[in-house]
């Protein structure tokens, strides 16, 4: 595989970043997952405009290659021969060669930026779609600028496997009673032909796969409330599903050892689904 590194083609074993860098010693960075299908990227607009507010919010200074970046996307899915997949990109804070609270200067400190592909033949057409998926929810225990796109994913990743010990697949967050998202996705109800979906905050990641599927589903007259909801909330809900870049619409057919609706993925999740692939591709 070929990777980009601060301005390099390379092939991944000689890829190197420094020890000092900020992402590794203080998760001081943020990243993007832009999905490939048939060797197109979806919404990459969307996600190079969170990318720039993800750095701004931090005072992470905007490298030059920002410009570069649609232009690395493509020459890495196509030197990879990615046809469907993804591409992931890590923008740092970088180092001045020290591990300091403080941040470095930044008119002599170069972030890093790293780019990699993942290729996931028959992306659009997992299995998974069909099952739907078991959830359990968990205490929300993040940060609170959960808008921001940081790499800081301990907890999203211990809630991950706290699902596959439990014989599930993924977790809900839940916040003053409240779901906020998914560990790595955006949650939803449906609830008499209702979508029910948090709104948007500092506490929860501003979705692109969000905004894109809530604007399809008002296009096909869905209606589309954007309110709090709680996890019995869920249970009693007619569906559940989830969004993000690497799973589209996912259905959520089970919360809590509880079956939502009949246990199995509903036809508005279904629907959705189907919308945001045809339009993506
Ligand atoms: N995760 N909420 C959280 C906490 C996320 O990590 C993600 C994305 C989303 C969905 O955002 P989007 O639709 O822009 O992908 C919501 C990515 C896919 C990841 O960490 O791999």
């Amino acid at each position: 595989r070929t990777v980009y590194v601060n301005g390099t083609y390379l092939p991944e074993t000689e890829a190197t970043v420094s020890i000092f860098d900020r992402a590794f010693l203080m998760a001081d960075g943020v990243y993007e997952v832009t999905s490939v299908l048939g060797g197109k990227l979806i919404d990459f607009e969307g996600h190079l405009a969170r990318l720039e507010r993800s750095l701004s919010e931090l005072d992470i200074r905007k490298p030059a290659v920002f410009d570069d970046l649609l232009e690395i996307h493509r020459e890495l899915v196509k030197v990879n021969g990615i046809e469907d997949g993804l591409v992931y990109l890590q923008m740092t804070r970088g180092s001045d060669g020290d591990r300091d609270f403080a941040f470095p200067d930044p008119e002599t400190t170069e972030p890093t930026v790293v780019l990699f592909t993942q290729s996931k033949p028959g992306l659009a057409n997992s299995p998974q779609a069909e099952k739907g998926l078991k959830i359990i929810s968990i205490d929300d225990i993040r940060w609170g600028r959960r808008d921001i796109k940081t790499v800081q994913l301990l907890y999203p990743s211990m809630g991950k496997m706290m699902a596959k010990r439990a014989g599930c697949d993924d977790a809900w967050l839940v916040e003053d009673g409240h779901v906020t998202e998914g560990t790595s996705n955006n949650a939803y109800i449906v609830k008499g032909g209702k979508i029910i979906t948090r709104q948007l905050s500092n506490d929860i990641l501003h979705g692109i796969t969000r905004a894109a599927v809530l604007r399809f589903a008002k296009e096909a007259q869905m209606t589309v409330e954007e309110r709090f909801f709680t996890v019995d909330e869920a249970k009693q809900a007619d569906e559940a599903f989830v969004t993000s870049a690497s799973a589209f619409v996912m259905p959520v057919v089970e919360i809590d050892g509880q079956s939502v609706g009949d246990g199995t993925p509903g036809p508005v999740a279904k629907r959705l689904r189907e919308i945001y692939l045809e339009e993506s591709l």
